[in-house]
């Protein structure tokens, strides 16, 4: 049998309900940019999210609230050009999807301007109306509940896990429900205990990602710089995979220590022409040429000129 010459195709919101119903369990990867959207292709993660952490991991920012539909847009189609085969989810900035006609307009410039094929919005019983209202449209939709760093600062401020006591719980469960009822895909749940993620994930026919939420959700989502050891600290519910920050640094260092003792570039980074092409160019004889040949690492002015 001959391998397939089917050009790569996208995943869509039926294959991610398929490979859930097989009993798959789904990886989620934060990108943010062209490379990393590439590699994480080729590493075959099907769901690709350009979250709002962007504001932070990638552009300094003290917190969510201040990244922009523009800044939004610019990082997803970076990843939708750097990627072929997985689903691409924008993350929908704070204050982007307050009102229906807000959500709609906005959840279309993903879609039809940087090419999502899905986008994510935080809340549970406040977003419903808005996640039917969006998905009645046509616009696949990822709902995230528990700690939602977009109101971050009407839930006191600081980083806390969500839903340890009754009420907290029992609210969770209803904005699960809401969610979807409401129609979405997928729900990522942030910050809550385990056993509660694992109580949600069951009651639910969508599947539950998760992240500070424990092994029993249906898929886990991680920071991309936090996988990759990259960030200037590590979550506690992170797991680096490498230690890309000590790579970079020790790359750095090697390279700036090579330049300073003229050891880069070598002969295998340096292009050279034909001595005499450059003699004539000179206006100079092969005599004159003598002791002024080109070192490597250097170009020297000519004498004659
Ligand atoms: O913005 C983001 O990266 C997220 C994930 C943590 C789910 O929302």
């Amino acid at each position: 049998m001959s391998a397939s010459t089917d050009p790569p195709r996208r995943l869509t919101v039926a294959d991610i309900a398929k490979r859930y119903g097989d009993g798959e369990r789904l990886p989620m990867l934060t990108a943010y940019d062209y490379p990393t959207a590439q590699t994480l292709d080729e590493a075959g993660i099907p769901l690709l999210l350009v979250g709002d952490s962007l504001g932070q991991v990638l552009l300094g920012y003290e917190s969510t609230v201040r990244v922009t539909m523009t800044e939004m847009l610019h990082h997803t189609k970076a990843v939708v050009r750097g990627s072929q085969r997985a689903m691409v989810i924008g993350d929908m900035p704070f204050l982007t999807y307050s009102t229906v006609d807000e959500a709609l307009e906005n959840a279309g410039r993903f879609l039809q301007e940087a090419g999502a094929q899905a986008v994510k919005i935080e809340g549970g019983v406040r977003s419903a109306r808005v996640i039917e209202a969006m998905v009645k449209a046509g616009i696949p939709v990822q709902g995230h509940i528990g700690w939602t760093p977009q109101a971050q600062l009407g839930m006191g401020g600081k980083v806390k896990v969500q839903g340890k006591d009754r009420s907290q719980a029992r609210s969770l469960l209803a904005d699960a429900l809401a969610v979807q009822e409401a129609g979405a895909f997928s729900i990522v749940l942030e910050l809550m205990p385990a056993q509660l993620a694992t109580a949600i994930t069951e009651r639910l026919r969508i599947p539950t990602i998760g992240i500070g939420a424990g092994p029993g959700c249906s898929g886990q989502v991680q920071v991309i710089t936090d996988l990759l050891g990259l960030g200037d600290f590590v979550p506690r519910h992170a797991r680096p995979y490498a230690q890309l920050r000590t790579t970079i640094g020790e790359a750095a260092r090697a390279y700036a220590a090579d330049v300073a003792a003229g050891a880069f570039p070598g002969d295998a980074e340096t292009v050279r022409m034909d001595d005499a092409v450059l003699d004539e160019a000179l206006g100079r004889g092969e005599s004159d040429r003598a002791g002024a040949s080109i070192p490597v690492g250097g170009i020297p002015l000519d004498r004659d000129l």
